[in-house]
């Protein structure tokens, strides 16, 4: 795992953006694993960026998203395929039509899970998977004690996912949906690269058990540690619990070139 501190959200969001280019131009065609939540908007919009001064294009890209609400129309600005094309299929200039998220009312919802398992795999696979990560340790909405092999699945949010949600509810927690789609740990450890980024105080305890502390299913995000490509995003904040921030300061600092990308 590459763990990379900066010194603010800013500097976080370039350096994902940066990452997510560099696998576009390697390969236009790439299959980019989309993130919703706060966290991934410094990226998207540095991201967009790139895209506006001509520095990527990413209209051939195609995108998955981690999740979905249950229960809530794509319409709805609530739901996550309004919130990816918002936040991402549209500043990023990426084809609507290559970018799906799981459908979450559909009559048959297990069945909506496994086709989405096989449109991920049709697609080639994801190249790079964006993540946050939740203030209980999940990445998509897999919440503690989510198995490590897990795949596409229905699952109960956890009370403080929704409690922490619930401002994109207008503050009403009785709105915020029970149950979700979301890619399992299995389906987001099958990505080739993982890029999770986290800013902010509340995510410190998240991190510092995800990145140090022992593989747990109590901890969601610390499957990362199982992937060979991981890399970890933070700003000062964000890694102000990690016990070796000054090695993985130190490492960053001393990356030889051939390593850089
Ligand atoms: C949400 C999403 C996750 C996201 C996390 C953190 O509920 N399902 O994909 O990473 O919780 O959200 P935020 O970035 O807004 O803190």
């Amino acid at each position: 795992m590459e763990i990379v501190i900066l010194p603010d959200g800013a500097a976080v969001g370039a350096a994902a953006a940066d990452r997510i280019a560099a696998v576009v131009r390697r390969n236009p065609q790439a299959v980019l694993g989309l993130a919703t939540g706060s966290s991934p908007l410094g990226a998207y919009g540095a991201l967009a960026a790139l895209v506006a001064r001509g520095e990527v294009d990413l209209s051939h890209a195609s995108g998955f998203a981690l999740d979905e609400y249950v229960g809530v129309p794509p319409e709805s600005a609530h739901s996550y395929a309004a919130t990816i094309a918002r936040d991402a299929t549209g500043p990023l200039g990426m084809d609507p039509a290559r970018v799906q998220t799981p459908d979450g009312t559909a009559p048959d919802p297990e069945a909506a899970c496994v086709d989405y398992e096989r449109r991920i795999r049709e697609a080639g696979g994801i190249d790079v998977q964006l993540l946050g990560i939740g203030t209980n340790g999940h990445i998509g909405f897999n919440e503690p004690t989510s198995s490590f092999a897990s795949r596409t699945r229905i699952k109960t949010l956890a009370p403080r996912t929704r409690q922490d949600n619930a401002r994109f509810f207008g503050g009403d927690l009785d709105a915020v949906p029970l149950h979700c789609i979301t890619q399992g740990l299995g389906t987001i450890l099958d990505a080739r690269q993982l890029l999770l980024v986290a800013q902010g105080e509340s995510k410190a305890t998240a991190v510092a058990a995800a990145v140090e502390g022992p593989l747990s299913a109590m901890v969601p995000a610390s499957a990362l540690q199982l992937h060979r490509s991981a890399v970890v995003l933070l700003d000062e904040a964000a890694a102000s619990k990690l016990t070796l921030a000054d090695y993985y300061r130190f490492t960053y600092d001393h990356k030889p070139t051939w390593q850089r990308g």
